[in-house]
């Protein structure tokens, strides 16, 4: 195997220092469903340090031996390793540690001084933290002050001990928000040490998207307006919002998936080629991509942007509700469950290529795909039959479920006619590593540990992102949706986001 001591890769030889992880929301559904299982993961496979310890951090009252109870419990349910083992448990749960205490009160953060001294001087962890903000937004700028003003977070201290904060989306809820919302971390901590996660950068076949690029001579060449007619980024969800209404009626499908998840992997399949794998190599050229996103004027936002909501319906011959009806949504609610535009890149590369984005819940099934459609060959020979035109080549990258890469030629039947039919060469992640993957979160965490934010976002990219998406935000708001709910659960999306492709001769893949 070809391994390059590149930042990409340090998880693939380093191991991290001695360290400890502070979970702020510990007592969370974040926490129960990712966040332990992840590191209890990282222990068993012996990614993590010698030494290291984990302190919940939460308003709920808890003794350290509930605070256990309930990590095991969630493993046992969340883990993708549901067995616990008597022995590596026993390792493993001496380590957690519980500090109740609240988001804004500096003496809890005082608390937490001398729980992390203590806990320092029994597991050894030589004073370098990890400080994980697993707690609901409106908390992020009190945690961070108040970590600055207990002097843990240590402004500066990239060198040893170390202290590293990361934060989950959302960051802001528009671009002054998140400009605030940097502001204020930045008084706590550089941006070296500031991890913010999107975690389908942590996602395995998210990752391979600059491997297929670079590392394939075929692709490269090819890469460009010249060849390429426009490419689709779908990322579906037969879900509902479940029991999240009270979140999603603040958030909406653009803020939720749209701004980070989808922006995200536009970068990635846009970006040039960076000139080594540095992270900051790596995010200079993201952010080229996001600065190149052609400004939408209101007409555009009318035209080429639409928005959804879910009706009743059926999924998988299932009846299911609205959105509407969901716990803390109001039955008037005008939040967006979908959302599908399209875009262009004023770059050399992509001049005139347009990106069909779309995301929404309640979709027929879980699919998230990029398909990057080439032009069609010219109408001559096998093409020249204009009311029969050949099927362009098509290269897939299924992100979830499903995992892989396909790529649709053009190939002749056999029989005694030439009968050109599409064909596809298929490479499937679990038939070539049927070992399976490991989770985005055991990813991420771990290249927090190594100090690693090639995988995180940086801030201007973030802004970068809020800058192309709080026009339609601004507009939506003086234009409210008047044909609410206006998709059927189970349906892929309302007919209008058809329209956007069809102006332009094309059709979207089937969700
Ligand atoms: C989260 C969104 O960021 O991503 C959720 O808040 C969404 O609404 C989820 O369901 C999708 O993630 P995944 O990994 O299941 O595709």
């Amino acid at each position: 195997m070809n391994e390059t001591p590149t930042s990409m890769n340090l998880a693939a030889g380093g191991r991290p220092d001695d360290c400890g992880v502070v979970i702020f929301g510990a007592s969370g559904d974040l926490t129960r469903r990712k966040l332990l299982p992840a590191l209890y993961n990282l222990f068993l496979d012996g990614l993590l340090p010698d030494h290291f310890a984990i302190i919940g951090f939460a308003r709920t009252k808890l003794t350290n031996e509930e605070f256990r109870e309930q990590a095991r419990q969630a493993i046992e349910k969340f883990s993708r390793r549901k067995f616990i083992e008597t022995e590596r448990w026993a390792d493993f749960e001496k380590r957690l540690v519980y500090h109740p205490g609240s988001y804004d009160n500096l003496e809890s953060f005082q608390g937490l001084r001398k729980l992390q001294e203590s806990v320092c001087d029994e597991f050894k962890t030589c004073g370098n933290w990890l400080y994980y903000l697993s707690t609901p937004p409106s908390t992020y700028e009190d945690v961070a002050r108040c970590l600055s003003v207990a002097g843990l977070a240590g402004k500066g201290s990239e060198g040893k001990p170390w202290s590293r904060l990361v934060i989950e989306k959302p960051i802001g809820n528009d671009l002054d928000s998140a400009r605030n919302l940097n502001d204020a971390l930045s008084q706590a901590c550089d941006e070296s040490q500031t991890f913010r996660i999107d975690h389908y950068l942590g996602k395995e076949t998210v990752q391979n998207i600059m491997v297929l690029r670079f590392a394939n001579g075929i692709f490269e060449p090819l890469w460009n307006h010249n060849y390429i007619d426009h490419v689709q980024i779908t990322v579906a969800e037969s879900d509902g919002v479940g029991d999240r209404g009270g979140y999603y009626e603040q958030s909406g499908a653009l803020r939720d998936m749209l701004q980070n998840h989808i922006l995200q992997l536009l970068c990635l399949i846009a970006m040039d080629p960076p000139h080594n794998l540095g992270a900051d190599s790596i995010r200079d050229k993201k952010l080229e991509v996001l600065q190149a996103i052609r400004p939408l004027s209101l007409e555009d936002i009318r035209e080429n942007v639409v928005r959804g909501q879910y009706d009743a319906g059926l999924l998988d011959s299932e009846p299911v509700n609205s959105y509407r009806d969901s716990v803390n949504v109001p039955d008037d609610s005008s939040r967006e469950t979908f959302v599908a535009l399209r875009l262009l890149l004023d770059n050399w590369r992509w001049s005139g290529v347009p990106f069909y984005v779309r995301t929404g819940k309640r979709l027929p099934r879980r699919n998230a795909e990029i398909s990057v459609q080439f032009k069609s060959v010219p109408p001559i020979l096998f093409n020249a039959n204009p009311s029969r035109p050949l099927n362009p080549n098509v290269l897939t990258i299924r992100l979830q479920p499903n995992e892989g890469v396909s790529l649709q030629i053009d190939s002749k039947k056999p029989g005694l006619r030439v009968d050109i039919n599409p064909v596809k060469l298929d490479f499937g992640y679990s038939s070539v590593y049927p070992a399976g993957t490991s989770e985005a979160y055991e990813r991420l965490l771990l290249d927090v540990m190594l100090g690693d934010s090639t995988l995180f976002m940086r801030r201007d990219e973030v802004e970068a992102a809020w800058a192309f998406v709080t026009p339609i935000l601004l507009a939506w708001e003086e234009m409210p949706a008047e044909d609410f709910p206006n998709y059927v659960a189970g349906s892929s999306g309302p007919s209008k986001a058809d329209e956007i492709l069809a102006r332009d001769g094309r059709r979207w893949r089937k969700v």
